[in-house]
């Protein structure tokens, strides 16, 4: 018989599948490396779960313990999946720019979910990371995640997502393209690939509203970038220590209409039913179709499913209020 002991052991080896009619003004090999495959339906079920085990063999998260996170809802997934499993408590603190049905789903795995504003600053006591701190420092037999700065996270791929992208291209790999949030699975996987060979490219996006790309082409953290923003997932008002500018090559900015617009089309022109992070990556990556050659070969990694956005981006009136549709 072949079964896996538990759902964690379902985690990674998610296939990688070419991108056909909506690249078909590239002359390269597009690949998409397809994480909604995992059980969470989304790629941090890997970094969930290697925080989790990290934490685990220090001490840092103890038997019946409580984990405690600000997650804007797959990181959350992950934790609670892991949480279930092994016998821990979840609270996450989450932005209410998010959609419901990530909150919903987070209650449906058992986490208690806290809303917190999203147009505060950071350092604001109501803002989300200021909240799950507290709320680590407050709640007994507790472990604050972090994953911004845990560097777990960034682990998780070059263990695991970043040799899956090598071997499943055979060495063929020539970029890698990718949306920045903490910055773990961009750092993770790219660094695994530079070692194998350093002359892939590394492409990060960004949105518009986030401090990425200036900081990365200036080294200013211009507070002026920052202003909300509709894409989720990616992009920052903070410095993540996850982001590791020096294994990216570049950054590119994507609209939060151009997101939207590009999860439809994923959708509707090749099946690929996935969240709006996907949209503005494949927007992204033909962005960029000035770096690309015949005999390139990108892989583009799409984050989480489309189930998570019925009610925005696979919405039309949703789309249409907000200006998205023609
Ligand atoms: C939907 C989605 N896309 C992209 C990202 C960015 O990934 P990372 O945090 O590894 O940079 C996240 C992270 O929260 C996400 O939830």
């Amino acid at each position: 018989m072949e079964y896996a002991k538990n759902i964690l052991e379902t985690i990674g080896n998610t296939p990688l599948v070419k991108i056909n009619k909506l690249v078909e003004d590239l002359p390269c090999l597009v690949l998409a490396k397809y994480e909604t495959f995992n059980p969470g339906n989304s790629v941090k079920d890997r970094m969930a779960l290697k925080m989790i085990e990290d934490a685990e063999a220090d001490g840092r998260l103890k038997p019946g313990g409580t984990i405690i996170e600000g997650t804007s809802g797959n990181t959350g997934m992950g934790l609670a999946l892991a949480a279930i499993v092994k016998g821990y408590k979840c609270i996450f603190v989450i932005s209410d720019k998010q959609s419901k049905e990530k909150m919903d789903i987070l209650r449906a795995v058992g986490a208690e979910v806290v809303v917190c504003p999203t147009d505060v600053e950071p350092d604001d006591p109501r803002s989300y990371y200021s909240v799950s701190k507290r709320l680590g420092e407050e709640t007994p037999n507790s472990w604050y995640v972090n994953q911004y700065d845990n560097p777990s996270n960034a682990k998780a791929h070059y263990e695991s997502t970043g040799p899956e992208i090598w071997k499943q291209t055979d060495g063929k790999i020539t970029h890698f393209v990718v949306g920045v949030g903490t910055g773990g699975t961009v750092s993770g996987v790219g660094k695994y690939l530079k070692e194998q060979n350093p002359n892939i490219k590394v492409w990060g996006i960004d949105t518009y509203g986030s401090v990425f790309k200036k900081y990365h082409e200036t080294g200013e953290f211009d507070e002026k970038e920052i202003y909300p923003y509709v894409t989720e997932g990616i992009g920052e008002d903070i410095l993540p220590e996850n982001v590791d500018f020096s294994i990216i090559d570049g950054f590119t900015k994507v609209t939060d209409k151009d997101a939207a617009v590009y999860t439809q089309l994923l959708a509707k022109k090749e099946g690929m039913f996935l969240g709006n992070s996907a949209g503005a990556a494949i927007k992204g990556l033909l962005q960029l179709k000035d770096q690309f050659t015949k005999d390139d070969v990108v892989v583009v990694l799409f984050h989480d499913h489309g189930s998570r956005y019925v009610g925005k981006m696979f919405n039309d009136d949703w789309m249409r209020e907000m200006g998205y549709l023609d």
